[in-house]
């Protein structure tokens, strides 16, 4: 039995295992999708390679990079992984949250007109984030982080963290790409027909809650993690999902 999985630290609340064991069923594959949780990458390489795939969440989306043998464009340029496919021992590196993040906006219809963008973070997720908003759309993107060094790294327009409520006014489609759940941003200054984004998709999610409070439009993750997850299990096995299986194994839990 091949065994693919999720590999990354704290992510015991996953459904990843769910989505992918019900959809490797649909397709009968001889195969198994686990969480693979640990404490540091540098001890567990070699249990890394016993796995056929992996998908790779924080925090390790930067800190593969340097164990992969190969990554392909997107990953190389973004410089975050989060998908990786096994091959001989050998590390190949792919970044498939592009895409989930992309169909998110396509299914969300935020793709056309140009808008004012905020992403919130400077992780691999942030990363893969503000990559497909300059690729696939016209928007004019904006980053802060805690850790102000980071965005300098992605990108010129930049808003200090510490100043970030006095410009929330300014944004028509923010974005919560750090790992928390409860962004500690002044929620009203946010203009009425924002949209608010969050690429996590857990429920307990204090920072979608608020603005729904205030009846902002708010999208969660779930999208990104569905398509993210289409994409890997393409990269794996070299065959089209499909997405509505994937859905389902959700929408039942
Ligand atoms: P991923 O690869 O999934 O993006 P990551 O690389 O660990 O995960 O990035 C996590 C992001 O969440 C970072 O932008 C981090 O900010 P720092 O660069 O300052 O660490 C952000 N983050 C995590 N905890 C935070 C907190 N308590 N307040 C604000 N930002 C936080």
């Amino acid at each position: 039995m091949k065994k693919y999985g999720l590999l990354g630290n704290k992510i015991e609340y996953s459904i990843s295992p769910l989505i992918h064991n019900n959809h490797f069923a649909l397709f009968n594959l001889d195969a198994i999708y686990e969480i693979l949780d640990i404490d540091d990458l540098e001890n567990n390489i070699s249990l890394i390679r016993q796995y056929s795939g992996l998908n790779v969440t924080k925090p390790y989306k930067e800190k593969i990079l340097k164990f992969c043998q190969v990554l392909n464009a997107e990953a190389k340029e973004i410089k975050a992984v989060n998908c990786l496919k096994i091959i001989n021992d050998k590390l190949y590196g792919y970044n498939t949250d592009v895409y989930g993040f992309y169909m998110l906006l396509v299914k969300n219809q935020l793709i056309n007109h140009k808008r004012q963008v905020l992403i919130i973070g400077a992780g691999g997720a942030a990363k893969a984030v503000y990559y497909a908003l300059k690729t696939y759309t016209n928007h004019d993107v904006y980053i802060t982080n805690r850790t102000s060094s980071k965005v300098n790294f992605i990108s010129s327009n930049t808003i200090d963290f510490s100043l970030v409520n006095n410009f929330l006014t300014e944004f028509d489609i923010i974005i919560n790409c750090t790992s928390i759940l409860d962004l500690p941003i002044k929620i009203d200054k946010i203009k009425k027909d924002a949209v608010v984004i969050d690429i996590n998709y857990q429920e307990n999610n204090l920072f979608l809650q608020k603005a729904q409070t205030l009846n902002l439009k708010t999208v969660n993750g779930i999208d990104m993690l569905i398509y993210q997850a289409a994409k890997s299990f393409a990269v794996w096995f070299e065959k089209e999902a499909n997405v509505e299986v994937m859905y389902d194994s959700i929408r039942k839990g």
